[in-house]
């Protein structure tokens, strides 16, 4: 077991992992369970503004019309240089629960208290809740089980696609990975989908928290451009029509600066999550 585990994270991932957990991580604020817990984002305020332009991801869902114009910032969490995605064999070798935490932090030479042990114990608290009857939510740790969870999850006979969010640019131009005001200059709803959103989780390697989105959200494909035009972000957001339930804290409430449940929720997703979507 301890030799197969240690051939499987190298150290490199671990360097990798350890990069990453102490960047900005977007989708832990995108998990917009109403079981999260409070959070004093207070010192990412700055003159009133925020500071941590990852936080530039949410929207008001008037916004969301050809021609209207937003601050966005797509994050650059460089797509080669993230922890590895496991095969099923591997992941399966490895255990994954709340139990175990002090055997995997030993394993993977994580001390309790670094921020990526403290990551590690947030990903698998996270995790290793119990479902409860009608909900749809699952942590996948490769790409296989998170096929079969979304087929589970969305139903077995349905045509699932995956939807990701894309920065292009002409062919002369670099990608710019900052905040830009942008326009949006496509708005496609997708009527009758359903949907799982499957947001990266700071883990050695690959985690995935997916949570489904019943009735009361709508799902839209977008396309924006910069104002200079050269950048076009082409992806899926979704827009939560029923926030009544969710923690008055919830930061996207704070970034918008509207009355805490008072009215919808959308954004956009980060490069390196994964959403499901079927008819
Ligand atoms: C949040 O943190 C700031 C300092 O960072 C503190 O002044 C403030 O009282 C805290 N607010 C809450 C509600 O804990
Ligand atoms: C976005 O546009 C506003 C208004 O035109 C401008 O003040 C701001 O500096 C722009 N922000 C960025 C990041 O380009």
């Amino acid at each position: 077991m301890a030799s197969t585990l240690r051939f499987y994270v190298t150290f490199l991932t671990l360097l990798l992992f350890s990069l990453w957990v102490v960047e900005a991580h977007t989708s832990r604020k995108l998990i917009s369970i109403k079981e999260q817990e409070g959070q004093n984002i207070s010192h990412l305020l700055k003159d009133g503004e925020f500071d941590d332009p990852s936080l530039y991801m949410f929207f008001r869902i008037k916004d969301l019309k050809l021609g209207s114009k937003l601050l966005g910032y797509f994050n650059k969490n460089d797509l080669e240089n993230l922890p590895p995605l496991l095969t099923r064999q591997e992941a399966d070798l490895i255990p994954f629960t709340n139990s175990k935490l002090d055997f995997l932090l030993d394993h993977f030479s994580i001390p309790k208290d670094s921020p990526q042990g403290k990551a590690m114990k947030e990903t698998l608290a996270r995790c290793n809740f119990k479902a409860i009857e009608g909900e749809r939510k699952f942590c996948g740790t490769s790409l296989e089980s998170m096929l079969d969870l979304a087929k589970k999850s969305i139903g077995y006979d349905s045509d699932l696609k995956v939807m990701t969010t894309k920065v292009m640019v002409s062919s002369q131009n670099t990608k710019s990975y900052t905040l830009h005001n942008y326009t949006f200059v496509e708005v496609k709803e997708l009527v009758g989908i359903k949907m799982l959103g499957c947001h990266r989780m700071p883990y050695p390697y690959a985690v995935y928290f997916c949570h489904g989105h019943k009735s009361g959200s709508k799902v839209f494909e977008v396309s924006l451009v910069t104002d200079d035009g050269r950048q076009r972000i082409v992806g899926p957001a979704v827009c939560h029509m029923d926030t009544s339930m969710w923690n008055a804290d919830h930061v996207a409430f704070k970034v918008l600066k509207i009355e805490p449940r008072s009215e919808p929720v959308c954004h956009f997703f980060p490069l390196d999550n994964i959403v499901w979507v079927a008819k």
